[in-house]
Parts: structure tokens; C-alpha cells; sequence
């Protein structure tokens, strides 16, 4: 029994990351983590040539390989990071490239599904945008159009860009103001480490766990 963790996050080592991977150690079973951004995917062109073959026969770059890599799995979790409120692109062209996997035979039916997801936007400031809850959205709606168990999702409070550009404290469209207010600084706002979110840590465990449960039920 494998799990596959893949990440969006174009960070290396994020938050992101360090869940995703705190979830996969999680699951006692073997894992293998990938990073989107190390690899080309082309977003789908839906020209449904897939369909007798399973196969993307339209794009040839890493789509074609990580498809095949998802299919092997015998379940996934999807961690992505929400970049102006939503799913990241390259976790977006990534779901979008599983499409061959739909057609006749349903591959992904039945296995468990895991979502993490960091947004710099406090669940608290309900002014602005859910960027998390939309990004799970998109994750959980894949899961359920492929028939897969969606098992559960883990929200992650990562950090606004403005936090290390060099220029929070001053610039007119700092993300800090915007979230935190006229008076927040770079230094009130300080960074969020996700594993000092002890909430957030002892979920992805959980969400680990759940997914080995989830997969033994089934087999
Ligand atoms: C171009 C860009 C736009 C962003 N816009 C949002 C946003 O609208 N909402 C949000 O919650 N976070 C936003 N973020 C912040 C990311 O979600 C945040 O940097 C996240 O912590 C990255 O995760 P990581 O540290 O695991 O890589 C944005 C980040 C970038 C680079």
C-alpha cells in the first residue's frame, strides 16, 4: 500500500511541505512525497484524446509520468498553497492532467483522499476572502467527481509575501495592512511556522492516520 503526497507549493521546504510530510509519516505505510514545481505540466487542452487510452496523448511533459504515479497509488493527499484566493496553479494544471484517468475504468474510485492547504489569511478575518476554504473546495470537488473518499483536509496559517519582501512596513498594497490592519507591522505580524501551530500539527497527523485507516478498511 502506497501513499502519494504531492505538493504545489513552489517554496521548497514550506509549511506546505512540512505538513504534507508530517501527514505521509503519519500513515505507518510507505510514502512517496513529490514536488510539483520540479516537474512541467501543461494545463489539460481537453481534447479528450485520453479517452481510449487512459493516457494524455495530447501533451508530452510530466503530466504524462505523474498521472501514471497517481494511478499506482492507492491513495493521495494534495497540498497546495492559495495564491490570490484560490488553488495554485500548478496544483490546479496537476488535477487537471489526472482527467485520463476518469474514462471507462474510474482508477481513482474508491481511494482515500487527504487535502492540506496554507493561506496567509486568518480564518477569523472573515472580511476578506476564505482563500483556504476555496482551494479545499476545488481539491474536495476532484475527490468527489472521481468517486474517490475524501478523508479530510488541514488548513494551514502560512505567511503573507509582504512578510519578507523587504518592503511591508511602507509599500501601498502591503498584504500585512490588508489583513492585519493600518498599524501592523512586519514586526507585529512576525512568521508563522507550521509547526508551531499545534492545532494545525497534531491535524495533519490525524489526517495521516485517517488515510491509513481509510486504505486498510478498503483492502
Ligand atoms: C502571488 C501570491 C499571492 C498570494 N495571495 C494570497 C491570498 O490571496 N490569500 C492567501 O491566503 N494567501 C495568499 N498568498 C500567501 C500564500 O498562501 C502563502 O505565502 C503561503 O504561506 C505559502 O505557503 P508555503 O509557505 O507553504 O509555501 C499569496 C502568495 C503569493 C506568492
Amino acid at each position: 500500500m502506497k501513499i502519494l503526497g504531492v505538493s504545489g507549493s513552489p517554496i521548497y521546504n514550506s509549511n506546505t511541505d512540512r505538513a504534507l510530510k508530517v501527514a505521509l509519516e503519519a500513515t505507518g505505510l510507505e510514502t512517496e512525497f513529490l514536488k510539483l514545481r520540479e516537474y512541467t505540466i501543461t494545463p489539460c487542452r481537453a481534447c479528450i484524446g485520453c479517452v481510449e487510452t487512459n493516457r494524455c496523448v495530447n501533451i508530452q511533459d510530466d503530466g504524462i509520468m505523474l498521472a501514471e504515479k497517481v494511478k499506482e497509488a492507492d491513495a493521495l493527499i494534495i497540498a497546495c498553497y492559495t495564491p490570490y484566493s484560490s488553488l495554485d496553479s500548478l496544483t490546479k494544471a496537476f488535477l487537471e492532467r489526472l482527467y485520463p484517468l476518469r474514462h471507462k475504468h474510474g482508477f481513482m474510485a474508491g481511494k482515500p483522499g487527504g487535502v492540506i492547504v496554507t493561506g496567509a489569511i486568518p480564518d477569523t478575518k472573515k472580511a476578506l476572502p476564505p482563500a483556504c476554504d476555496m482551494a479545499i473546495q476545488a481539491i474536495m470537488f476532484y475527490m468527489m467527481e472521481e468517486g474517490m473518499n475524501f478523508v479530510g483536509a488541514v488548513k494551514i496559517l502560512g505567511n503573507v509575501p509582504c512578510i519578507k519582501c523587504g518592503y511591508g512596513n511602507e509599500c501601498k498594497t502591503s498584504g500585512i495592512k490588508m489583513i492585519y490592519g493600518n498599524e501592523a507591522t512586519v514586526q507585529s505580524v512576525g512568521v508563522n511556522t507550521f509547526e508551531e501551530q499545534l492545532d494545525a500539527f497534531h491535524a495533519a497527523r490525524e489526517l495521516g492516520e485517517k488515510m491509513a485507516s481509510a486504505l486498510k478498511k478498503k483492502i
